[in-house]
């Protein structure tokens, strides 16, 4: 099944650095980020993890646990974390899923066959405290992702979850914001009493609420 956004996140229990875990009762009331890598002892991944240690105070003002997986062996994910602390100046301090049997890869179709039949593909799944899937990222095995990237996503859903927005192109925080097309004129005038600016009648753009 391919997961789609709106889709309640498939639970699942699986050992990870930090134990056994069941993800839905892990995820608490929290936000959560469930993130892939193909491979242990591999390049890109070795950096994406550093610098998501790096990014974990970010996360968690937020209220955004992360997750990682890959498909290899919790005794292969302890030693990596060495060579992750010793080569990026930052251990791991958020649990790595060992999915050696690709059970969780393969419930949240991480494996793409046509990019390789036994490594996942590089898989992001934002999730929110009702355990919705709200944005997904898919990237091959050779491009990097940018993590500061999914801290403006969960940005943007968190902006848009408390406000009748959308954000733009580029959109960072503080840039000012898109009313929603859904809000007529009449209730945007109470919402957003400073005014706005309108470039278009469905293009209306307004101060980020907040700030
Ligand atoms: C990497 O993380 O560097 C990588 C993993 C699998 C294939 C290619 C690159």
């Amino acid at each position: 099944m391919t997961l789609q956004l709106g889709d309640t996140a498939p639970d699942f229990t699986a050992d990870t650095t930090q134990g056994r875990i069941r993800f839905h009762e892990w995820l608490g009331s929290s936000w959560g980020i469930l993130f892939s890598h193909p491979k242990d002892f591999t390049p890109v991944c070795t950096t994406e993890l550093g610098y998501t240690e790096k990014l974990r105070p970010e996360f968690e003002k937020r209220n955004v646990k992360v997750i990682g997986l890959s498909v290899d062996s919790r005794e292969d994910h302890d030693r990596w974390a060495e060579d992750i602390a010793q080569t990026q100046g930052a251990r791991p301090g958020f649990p790595m899923i060992a999915d050696a049997d690709r059970s969780v890869a393969t419930l949240y179709g991480m494996i793409h066959p046509k990019a390789s039949t036994t490594l996942t593909v590089r898989s992001v799944f934002f999730i929110d405290p009702r355990r919705a899937v709200r944005a997904m990222l898919t990237y091959p095995a050779s491009t990097g992702r940018d993590f500061n990237e999914l801290l403006r996503v969960v940005d943007s859903l968190q902006l848009t979850d408390a406000h009748k927005v959308a954000t733009p192109v580029n959109w960072r925080p503080g840039d000012d914001v898109i009313i929603a097309p859904s809000v007529p004129d009449e209730e945007a005038r109470k919402l957003f009493p400073q005014g706005w600016k309108e470039h278009r009648p469905y293009l209306r753009t307004v101060r980020q609420p907040g700030t």
